[in-house]
C-alpha cells in the first residue's frame, strides 16, 4: 500500500472557510431531529457513536431508543446484566460493542463516580472507545474542539484533500488526523461535528457524491480533478473463507427451543445460541448427547448464509422434536429451554431469523 509523503494541509483550507460553509450548509440541510441530539449528554453521544459505529443511522434509532428507555444512564447499564444488555442489542450485531460498553459503564461507575470522563486520555481509556469516538463525544456532548475522523469525515478529507493510500494506518491516518484537527473552528464545534458527519453521510456519499450540491466543492481538489470516487483508495479486497455447520433446532412438547450459551470470548461470546455441529457429525447423535434426550422426528430444513467481517457461515438447519426436557438440561446452566418472548436473552441473529419464522414475534406469548 503506497501512502503519498506527508504534506502541508493547503491554506485555502485553514482561513476558516471550510468550516463556515459547512456550518451555513448544516443550518439548512443538516440532520437536527435524531434521537440522539435531544437531550444530549455525554452517555447518550457515546452508546449513539458505538450503535453508529457499524450501523446505519436508521437501524439504530429504534434500538436506541429502547436502550435508553432500558438504562436511561451510565449506573442503570452498570448495575445491569449482561445478558440484559446483550439482549437489547440482538440484531445489531457485532457484539464486542455491547459488552465494551457494559464495561466501560462499570468502568465509569467504579473509577470515576459514576460520571462520564471529559478528556480525550480518560475517554480513550475506556473499553471500545477509540480517539474519533472520543472526539464526538467531546465536540457533540461537551462542545469541545476535538475532531472525529470515522469512515464518513475519512471519505470527505480524502476528496478535499486528494489524499491517497491506506486511510487505517501510518502516514496516512496521520495526516488526515492533522488536517480534521487543522478544518476544526473554534466555536459550534458541536455542530461543525454533525455537519461533517452529515456530510459524508448525504452528499459525499462512496460510489454517488452530489458535488452541485456540496458546500465544498469549491475547495475540493479530488473534484477538480474530475473523478471524487477515486479517494479514498481501494482497499485490497480479500476473498473470506467459508465455513460450514449445523444448528440443531431443538424443540420439546411445550414449543420451547434448546439454547445454549456460547463462551464469552469469539463469535457469538455470550450470547444464546442454537447447538452447533459440524457438518459431518450425525444431528440425532448429537441431539442425544448434547441435551439427553433421543430425537423423536427430524427434519432438515434450508441452509442459509451468515457473513461475519472475517468469514462466510453457511449454516444447515436441523429441526428436531424431542419429547422430554432432556436430562442434561436441568444440570447444565449453559444449557436453557426458551419460549419466545418470554425471557430476555441476547440471541445470535441467525436464531433470532430462525426463531422469528418458527413462531412470529405477535403469536410468541400464546402457548
Ligand atoms: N454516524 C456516526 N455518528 C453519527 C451521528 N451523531 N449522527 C448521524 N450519523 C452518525
Amino acid at each position: 500500500m503506497t501512502s503519498t509523503p506527508s504534506r502541508e494541509v493547503p491554506q485555502d483550507l485553514q482561513d476558516g472557510t471550510v468550516a463556515a460553509r459547512l456550518l451555513a450548509w448544516f443550518d439548512q440541510h443538516g440532520r437536527h431531529d435524531l434521537p440522539w441530539q435531544r437531550g444530549i449528554t455525554p452517555y447518550r453521544v457515546w452508546v449513539s457513536e458505538i450503535m453508529l459505529q457499524q450501523t446505519q443511522v436508521g437501524t439504530v434509532i429504534p434500538y436506541f431508543e429502547r436502550f435508553m428507555t432500558r438504562f436511561p444512564g451510565v449506573r442503570a447499564l452498570a448495575d445491569a446484566p449482561i445478558d440484559d444488555v446483550l439482549h437489547h442489542w440482538t440484531g445489531l450485531g457485532y457484539y464486542a460493542r455491547a459488552r465494551n460498553l457494559h464495561r466501560a459503564a462499570q468502568k465509569v461507575r467504579d473509577e470515576h463516580a459514576g460520571v462520564f470522563p471529559d478528556t480525550l486520555d480518560s475517554l480513550c481509556a475506556l473499553p471500545g472507545v477509540g480517539r474519533s469516538t472520543a472526539g464526538a463525544i467531546l465536540s457533540i456532548a461537551c462542545g469541545v474542539r476535538a475532531p472525529i475522523l470515522d469512515g464518513n469525515v475519512k471519505r470527505v478529507l480524502t476528496r478535499l484533500c486528494a489524499i491517497e493510500g491506506d486511510t487505517s494506518r501510518g502516514a496516512t491516518l496521520e495526516e488526515l488526523w492533522r488536517i480534521a484537527e487543522s478544518l476544526m473552528p473554534q466555536k459550534r464545534c458541536a455542530h461543525y461535528t454533525q455537519a461533517i458527519m452529515d456530510l459524508g453521510a448525504t452528499l459525499c456519499t462512496r460510489s454517488r457524491p452530489a458535488c452541485v450540491l456540496c458546500p465544498l466543492a469549491a475547495s475540493c481538489i479530488a473534484r477538480a480533478e474530475g473523478s471524487p470516487t477515486r479517494y479514498p483508495s481501494r482497499k485490497q479486497t480479500r476473498r473470506i473463507p467459508e465455513r460450514h455447520c449445523q444448528m440443531l433446532v431443538i424443540r420439546n412438547p411445550a414449543g420451547e427451543f434448546l439454547l445454549e450459551q456460547r463462551p464469552p470470548a469469539g463469535i457469538w461470546g455470550g450470547l444464546w445460541s442454537f447447538p452447533e455441529i459440524d457438518s459431518a457429525t450425525d444431528a440425532a447423535t448429537a441431539c442425544d448427547r448434547i441435551a439427553g434426550e433421543p430425537a423423536a422426528s427430524l427434519h432438515h430444513g434450508t441452509a442459509f448464509r451468515h457473513t461475519f467481517s472475517h468469514f462466510h457461515l453457511d449454516v444447515s438447519p436441523v429441526h428436531i422434536r424431542v419429547a422430554g426436557l432432556g436430562r442434561h438440561v436441568l444440570e447444565d446452566q449453559r444449557l436453557a429451554w426458551y419460549k419466545p418472548g418470554q425471557r430476555a436473552l441476547g440471541l445470535a441473529a441467525p436464531v433470532k431469523k430462525l426463531i422469528d419464522a418458527l413462531c412470529p414475534p405477535e403469536t410468541a406469548h400464546e402457548p
